[in-house]
């Protein structure tokens, strides 16, 4: 009976044993799986991602906003974040521009799509234009859009501005590509 239990005792340590190096070998397909949690979150600006890293992780024209800009609430969330990180001071507080280009138009300066938007709001002019995209629309207004990406540190700000931004546009429906 004990020497059985001993059998058994030597087979557990074996087995766990063999269950080290496998778990070693399990953890390698383990950060890959990470990497494209990681990219799903950077294509979609899901969860608290800095601004930055969304940009970098995913390809051009990919960025979808998760955020439904027809949600009141995400809206009302969205027009607060604008006030609050001064978009306002330069594209007044309604969205309509001033001091520079309206937000509620139909020209948009590089295109309207979430892709763009965000990465015009993170990168700015300069940075944008560097990573290939390129002026297509001309507002009234020119001048370069100030890159957000040390101000701002979690994605899910960007992205609800953005549907405040949509909540506002005033533009013919079938111009909609968002
Ligand atoms: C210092 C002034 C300034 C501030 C502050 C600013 N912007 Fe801009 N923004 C601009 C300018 C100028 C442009 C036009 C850029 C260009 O032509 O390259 C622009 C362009 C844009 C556009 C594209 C408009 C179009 O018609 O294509 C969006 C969207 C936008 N800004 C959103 C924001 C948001 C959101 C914030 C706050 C997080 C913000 N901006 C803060 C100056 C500013």
């Amino acid at each position: 009976m004990r020497s059985h239990f001993l059998t058994l005792m030597l087979a557990a340590a074996i087995s766990s044993g063999a269950l080290v190096g496998a778990s070693h070998s399990a953890d390698e397909p383990a950060p890959a799986e990470k990497a494209e949690d990681a990219a799903a979150s950077a294509a979609s600006g899901a969860g608290k991602k800095s601004p930055i890293d969304v940009v970098n992780g995913a390809e051009k024209g990919t960025l979808k906003n998760p955020f439904d800009w027809k949600d009141p609430e995400i809206v009302k969330e969205g027009h607060k974040i604008y006030m609050g990180l001064s978009c306002n001071g330069c594209h007044g507080g309604g969205g309509g521009g001033g001091m520079c280009p309206p937000l509620t138009n139909e020209t948009w300066v590089y295109g309207g799509d979430d892709d763009t938007l965000f990465r015009l709001i993170v990168l700015g002019s300069k940075d944008l234009q560097a990573a290939g995209y390129a002026r297509k629309g001309q507002e009234g207004v020119v001048g370069p859009m100030p890159p957000y990406k040390d101000i701002v540190d979690d994605s899910d700000r960007i992205w609800k501005a953005v549907a405040w931004i949509r909540s506002v546009w005033g533009g013919r429906k079938e111009k909609i590509t968002w």
